[in-house]
């Protein structure tokens, strides 16, 4: 079973590990984070075994500083930089041209990598510790809900990596927003806590506009319909459908859609430990917020 540890000398013994290049789990706002030194290779192919994900599937690159940014990246839009000084940092991801260095281990063989500022301090800690970004995936199996406690990433990867970082529960709780800026105009690629109208407003500041017609797995590839995806089968309703009264457990998120994402995933993970075959869903309407939580629990609920 892997290591928890936490506050400083925590945050020293997972650099550690990464210049060692070990994978270990870490702390963002949104979940926990699978973490290998995007400088070496392996580390980050060892991410791809212990997830069990398609190596086409690229990383996500997490950094503590616009610095960092523009030693991945190439020809980042004014456009793109407005809205990140904005919204970073926090949950918001942007696909850009990646500059030759980039390891095509981390991007899947694409000539873009996605890039993210977190606003937890512990990752930030450990980026500037380091020296240099770490790429990471959410810290769960391919396929399977994702952890927003150290403890999930120890019940789920378990003596597949060593240790993980405590950073307390998630504030967020859902995957940050992707938005694509290889593309014009860029395109929304993954809902989440900052949303299309927030990003849109700032966009066109800048003459830019923000398309959300994303239906590509190419686009984005990793985002197949089966995902975030417990045992327990999930019968979707809309709020203010009527709900069967069959004895199976009812989980709201139409109301208080802060909270509904911050335990969204402990939800479906209480489900599975409690050895429930089947429960019903509220979803929240779609704006705000509301898309991000149908998005997961959608892709939740999918047959297999
Ligand atoms: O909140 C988050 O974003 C979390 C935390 C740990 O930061 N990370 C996360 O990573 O959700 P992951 O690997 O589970 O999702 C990353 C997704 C990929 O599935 C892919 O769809 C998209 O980001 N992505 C990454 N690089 C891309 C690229 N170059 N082009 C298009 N999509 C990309
Ligand atoms: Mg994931």
């Amino acid at each position: 079973m892997a290591h928890i540890v936490s506050g400083d000398s925590g945050v020293h013994d997972v650099v550690e590990a990464l210049r060692r290049g070990d994978v270990v789990g870490f702390p963002t706002e949104t979940v926990y984070g699978l973490a290998a030194d995007i400088r070496n290779e392996a580390a980050l192919q060892r991410i791809f075994s212990v997830k069990g994900r398609p190596t086409s599937h690229p990383l996500i690159v997490h950094i503590a500083d616009f610095d960092q940014l523009h030693d991945l990246a190439v020809g980042v839009s004014p456009a793109c930089l407005a809205l990140l000084e904005i919204c970073w940092p926090g949950p918001l991801t942007v696909v850009v041209s990646a500059a030759p260095h980039v390891s095509r281990v981390c991007t899947g063989g694409r000539d873009s990598v996605a890039v993210r500022l977190p606003a937890h301090p512990l990752a930030q800690m450990v980026i500037r510790e380091l020296g240099a970004p770490v790429a990471a995936p959410s810290a769960n199996r391919f396929g399977h809900v994702s952890p927003t406690s150290a403890l999930h990433v120890a019940n789920d990867l378990g003596d597949d990596i060593t240790l993980v970082l405590d950073g307390g529960p998630c504030a967020v709780g859902v995957e940050s927003s992707i938005v694509d800026f290889s593309v014009t105009p860029p395109e929304i690629l993954r809902p989440g806590s900052i949303t299309a109208e927030e990003i849109r407003a700032i966009l066109s500041h800048h003459g830019t506009d923000l398309s959300t017609s994303s239906h590509g797995p190419s686009r984005a590839p990793g985002m197949m319909d089966r995902h975030y995806a417990p045992r327990a089968r999930l019968v979707l309703h809309e709020a203010g459908d009527p709900l069967p009264v069959d004895g199976a457990p009812i989980l709201r998120f139409d109301t208080n859609l802060v909270d509904a994402a911050r335990h969204l995933y402990e939800r479906l993970r209480e489900l599975d430990a409690r050895h429930i075959p089947l429960a019903h869903v509220v979803l929240p309407t779609p704006s705000g917020l509301g898309f991000a939580l149908r998005d997961r629990l959608s892709k939740a609920a999918a047959g297999l």
